[in-house]
């Protein structure tokens, strides 16, 4: 990837998006190529052919996606499935069809069986059922995955997957019914501050464990891997560094200033005790993340205070 090569980010607003936006700019990429979803709806596959033959695109970094919380995925399963699969669709086909050089696609950890080995594997995706409540979602991602493989098998074009584990940093989705767990919990803990709440309940006992990475790590990440793998496939993006909720929820607790009691409601599921990726293809390669999960968290905190940090709040209540 040269620094005058026409790059296309799609998803350039969202929390990945932003950040792989932000870091090509301060790596001088000087001909970075972005639309909002008014200016092109990726479900529009004559207006993304259009926008394909019209840009010349080199590289594409595919981080559109429908993306929400556990209660947006029950609700909008058919939302989430039909987009996503047109969103992808689209533009890896197009990109193909243009003469796109390099595409990356960002898949998810949730595409990965339920129950599954510790630390996960590349090799263990399709090896298990998936968990119910996100599954026309993983689906969408298993279907782009594949169709990667498939035109790189069939047209040789370049493309491949990169699954992160759990993102958050800035422009995260502070949305109270579809955010993530740090931003959700964030923003509880916030409130509870603000309202000298003596006590803030958190979902579950905390003792499950995930794995976080900061999205601009994750944006190292995949333009690391834009430059330096051609293997196809996918990728693990994560840290490898596991935390307990309850880990979690006490230095969110601290970042944001809250000093009052959690309560930890056992009536709420823990979900899946143990999440982590094995990363230690990504790591072969020489890539580590460089952001501690405090000096993250405090830099999301940093930016969600900010008049624009205010206005990130997706919902998804259009079908
Ligand atoms: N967040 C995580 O924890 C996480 C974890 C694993 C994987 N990922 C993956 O990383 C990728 C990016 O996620 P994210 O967290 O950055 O999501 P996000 O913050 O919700 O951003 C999604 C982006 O997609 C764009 N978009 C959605 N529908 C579109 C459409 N029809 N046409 C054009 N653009 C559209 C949105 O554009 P507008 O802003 O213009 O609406 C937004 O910029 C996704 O593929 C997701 O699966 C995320």
């Amino acid at each position: 990837m040269n620094k005058d090569d026409r790059i296309f980010i799609a998803g350039h607003r969202g929390l990945v998006g932003s950040a792989i936006r932000r870091a090509l700019v301060a790596n001088n990429y000087t001909n970075t190529i972005v639309r909002s979803r008014g200016e092109l709806d990726l479900r529009d596959s004559a207006a993304v052919e259009a926008f394909f033959q019209e840009q010349a695109v080199d590289y594409v970094f595919l981080a559109a996606a429908r993306v929400g919380g556990i209660l947006a995925n029950v609700r909008y399963g058919g939302d989430f499935i039909r987009d996503n699969l047109l969103i992808q669709t689209n533009v890896i086909d197009a990109a193909y069809r243009n003469g796109v050089k390099k595409l990356l696609f960002l898949g998810s950890s949730c595409i990965y069986p339920k129950h599954t080995k510790q630390p996960i594997r590349e090799d263990s995706l399709l090896t298990g059922p998936l968990e119910p409540t996100n599954l026309p979602y993983a689906i969408a991602k298993i279907a782009g995955k594949t169709m990667c493989d498939a035109y790189r098998q069939q047209y040789g074009f370049n493309s491949f997957t990169v699954m992160p584990c759990n993102v958050y940093g800035v422009n995260d989705n502070f949305d109270p019914d579809n955010s993530h767990v740090a931003a959700g919990l964030m923003r509880r803990l916030y409130e509870g501050k603000v309202a000298a709440a003596p006590e803030v309940t958190a979902w579950g006992t905390g003792v499950a464990s995930r794995e976080f990475i900061d999205a601009d790590d994750l944006a190292d990440a995949c333009i690391f891997l834009m430059q330096n793998y051609d293997d196809g496939g996918m990728i693990n993006g994560g840290t490898g560094e596991e935390v307990t909720i309850r880990e979690l929820t006490e230095l969110l607790a601290e970042v944001v200033g809250y000093g009052g009691t959690i309560v930890w409601d056992h009536t709420k599921p823990d979900g899946t005790p143990r999440k982590v990726m094995d990363v230690s293809k990504i790591q072969a390669m020489g890539w580590r993340p460089k952001t501690p999960l405090r000096e993250g968290l405090e830099k999301m905190f940093a930016h969600w205070l900010t008049p624009q940090g205010q206005t990130v709040l997706r919902t998804f209540t259009d079908g």
